[in-house]
């Protein structure tokens, strides 16, 4: 079982260090290298995707990733920017799935930013094509405007776009999902305006027919946005693209009141898989061992489960998890009146304990 061990930027090491510390003490046999990427690895060697880690990630079963980015680093060229790392290891490994879970905490539910009735038991499961839509889209640049508002201007594009088969094998990873949960898939898209969605909702649907037992509905993704703060307990498996699943997962994962305990995993066609917190490098609280790292540690237990067929281990780290939070051990981003305090450190040694 090869893992490379991507920390990258701002809380990143102290985190990883927290699940590679979880993973060392399960008994099992692992092959852990470890390599630089975003920020750091500019640094180290002038590219945030250096060749010798885009080939050990490569060659290894799973990907275990802290984050990247810092605000340092946002007058570069955009190849070097840090961010360019992730894009570009899902470009290569084919990462074009990608699991987002929003899950409240019943020990948080008074974290949510929401009512605790709204958020209670929400378990919603965001599946995000990743490889393709308007980020990867060509053609893409700048140039001086020949038609328009304001031909001979200055203009930016983008282009937006998803071809057939790109749909349906994300719709089917959904539809599969749903099968395992509550049976039900909300598709969301645009198509009211946008030709790529109108197609996107039709190829979905056609999908569908070959999964009766599951329920699929369609919203529009402004929609979606509105009903995910309004009554978000009504979504179970939403599937959708790469740019409004960037929007939606950032939005659900923020009404659960516990980003800091989101994992997530991005998957390819050969169940290689990259597995990294849903929430980003926190620049600004990092080195000070206060982040924390169970979105981390979760991610890892995602890891066992989807790229190293360890679903018993997996579950063991779950539990754990539950007990340091049964127990009133917090993290500050998760701290509450009547609960203790705990660093980074501290709450990594505690899933330890709980493992033995
Ligand atoms: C995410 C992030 C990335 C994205 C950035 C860092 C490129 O926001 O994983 O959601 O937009 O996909
Ligand atoms: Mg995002």
């Amino acid at each position: 079982m090869k893992i490379a061990v991507l920390p990258g930027d701002g809380i990143g090491p102290e985190i990883v260090a927290e699940a590679v510390k979880v993973l060392g003490v399960l008994g099992l046999d692992f092959d852990m290298q470890t390599a630089p990427v975003g920020g750091a690895a500019y640094e180290a060697a002038g590219h945030p995707l250096p060749e010798s880690t885009l080939k050990l990630a490569m060659e290894s079963d799973a990907v275990l990733f802290g984050a990247v980015g810092d605000w340092k680093y946002d007058t570069l060229d955009r190849p070097l920017r840090p961010e360019q790392a992730i894009l570009g290891l899902r470009k290569h490994m084919g990462l074009f799935a990608n699991f987002r879970p929003a899950i409240c905490y019943k020990e948080l539910t008074h974290a949510s930013s929401l009512k605790p009735e709204l958020v209670a038991g929400l378990d919603i499961l965001i599946i995000r094509e990743l490889t393709g839509d308007i980020y990867f889209g060509q053609p893409r640049g700048r140039r001086v405007a020949t038609d328009g508002h304001f031909p001979g201007a200055e203009e930016a594009f983008d282009t937006m776009r998803y071809s057939k088969p790109e749909i349906e094998r994300i719709a089917h990873v959904a539809f599969q999902a749903a099968q395992k949960r509550s049976k039900r898939v909300t598709s969301v898209d645009k198509a009211n305006v946008l030709e790529t969605f109108q197609f996107w909702k039709d190829v979905v649907t056609e999908v569908g027919k070959q999964y009766p037992d599951v329920q699929l509905d369609h919203m529009y993704v402004d929609n979606a946005a509105m009903q995910l703060v309004k009554e978000p307990k009504r979504f179970d498996v939403v599937v959708t693209g790469n740019m409004f699943g960037d929007i939606l997962s950032d939005e659900a994962s923020m009404l659960t009141g516990s980003i800091g305990m989101l994992p997530s995993a991005s998957l390819n066609a050969k169940g290689q898989g990259l597995y990294e917190p849903s929430h980003g490098s926190a620049p600004d609280i990092a080195g000070k061992g206060i982040a924390n790292p169970l979105a981390t540690i979760l991610s890892a237990a995602m890891m066992l489960r989807f790229s190293l067929n360890q679903e018993a281990a997996a579950q063991r780290i779950e539990t754990a998890v539950q007990q340091v939070l049964a127990q009133g051990l917090r993290t500050p981003d998760i701290y509450s009146e009547g609960t203790t305090k705990v660093s980074t450190r501290e709450m990594g040694d505690a899933v330890v304990q709980a493992l033995a």
